[in-house]
């Protein structure tokens, strides 16, 4: 088929995961998880025990990970080769300690100049057939997609969403720090609390989830 990247960017808590995944389903694209990319990165650094203030270590980790991740919107996989094989990070990458070390990671931009490198490439390797989520994809990694698309949605949304999501075990301190904190960190290098020139808004807040994907899917077929 011929190319349709759709780029869909958001803060936490806005649902992007579970739209994006949907929307790839329906329309029959891959799936790239970039937010993934970084918990792995937190993951192999917190193995390694390295000191996060370091940057060049930091930096090193990231250009030496072997990452495998599933592009299929219907299997949650994510593996690191070490020395004793591989591991399956899938569900430690969800840990609270990884949100909590993901945006000191995120921010070294040795780790972003590496990891944007590879999500091109992976791109590319789908034949640009694929949808891609983060923070930075409709204004840096796929600058040039198809469909560019900010899901918002409120703060009180947010941590709503947040909170059913990880089974209403974290206190409201706890929720703050992971969503909105954690924002406001990653806010310092990726720019997606405001549409960028030509990315659409679908601001989910009033929003159920099938009136999500519809109103994305309306976007998608307005643009191409
Ligand atoms: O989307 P998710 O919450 O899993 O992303 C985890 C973290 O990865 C974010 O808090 C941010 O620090 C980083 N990230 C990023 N750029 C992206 C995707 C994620 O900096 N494109």
């Amino acid at each position: 088929g011929r190319p349709l990247v759709v780029a869909i960017d958001g803060p936490s808590g806005s649902g992007k995961s579970s739209v994006s995944k949907e929307v790839a389903r329906r329309l029959r694209l891959a799936y790239l998880d970039t937010g993934a990319m970084y918990r792995a990165v937190a993951w192999d650094c917190l193995e390694q025990g390295l000191d996060l203030a370091d940057g060049a270590a930091v930096e090193a980790a990231a250009r030496g990970l072997d990452l495998e991740l599933s592009t299929s919107p219907d299997v949650e996989r994510v593996l690191v080769r070490g020395p004793h094989g591989m591991t399956d990070v899938t569900a430690a990458i969800r840990e609270p300690r990884i949100s909590a070390a993901v945006s000191a990671v995120a921010t070294n931009l040795g780790v972003r100049d590496e990891l944007i490198r590879r999500q091109r490439a992976i791109v590319a390797a789908h034949g640009r057939r694929m949808v891609v989520e983060g923070r930075d994809i409709t204004t840096v990694v796929a600058r040039d997609a198809e469909v560019r698309i900010l899901l918002t949605a409120s703060e009180e949304a947010r941590l709503r969403r947040r909170g059913a999501q990880l089974g209403g075990t974290q206190s409201a301190e706890q929720l703050h720090e992971q969503v909105v904190a954690r924002d406001a960190k990653d806010s310092t290098v990726a720019s997606f609390t405001q549409a960028a020139d030509g990315v659409f808004t679908v601001d989910s807040s009033d929003l159920d989830f099938d009136q999500t994907i519809d109103a994305v899917l309306g976007v998608v077929h307005a643009a191409v």
